[in-house]
């Protein structure tokens, strides 16, 4: 069975601020309007969203190109997919 390819949902990760213990759900597919976050556009594709809990209230830098290895965190792997916009984050900062 071959893996399901998610869309490409942004070019650089988005900084969010999250709060400890509270759960949000990181879009998986790509096709979310509301980057980083689901609305409900994975309905069809096989992918499902992504439940993170945060353990630190602080900002994180969420993956919006769906390549990272560590969902939800961005790992640096939207720098392959062209160049990184200014200002995006080091490689594989969270
Ligand atoms: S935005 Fe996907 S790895 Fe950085």
């Amino acid at each position: 069975m071959s893996q399901i390819e998610p869309e490409i949902g942004g070019d650089a990760p988005i900084a969010v601020d999250l709060e400890d213990g509270k759960t949000v759900w990181w879009c998986a597919c790509g096709r979310s309007k509301t980057q980083p976050f689901c609305d409900g556009s994975h309905a069809g594709t096989g992918l499902e969203p992504v439940a993170f809990t945060p353990t630190r209230s602080k900002t994180y830098f969420l993956c919006t190109c769906k390549r990272t290895q560590r969902m939800p965190l961005c790992d640096g792997s939207h720098n392959a997919l062209g160049a990184a916009p200014a200002g995006a984050p080091p490689s594989g900062s969270d």
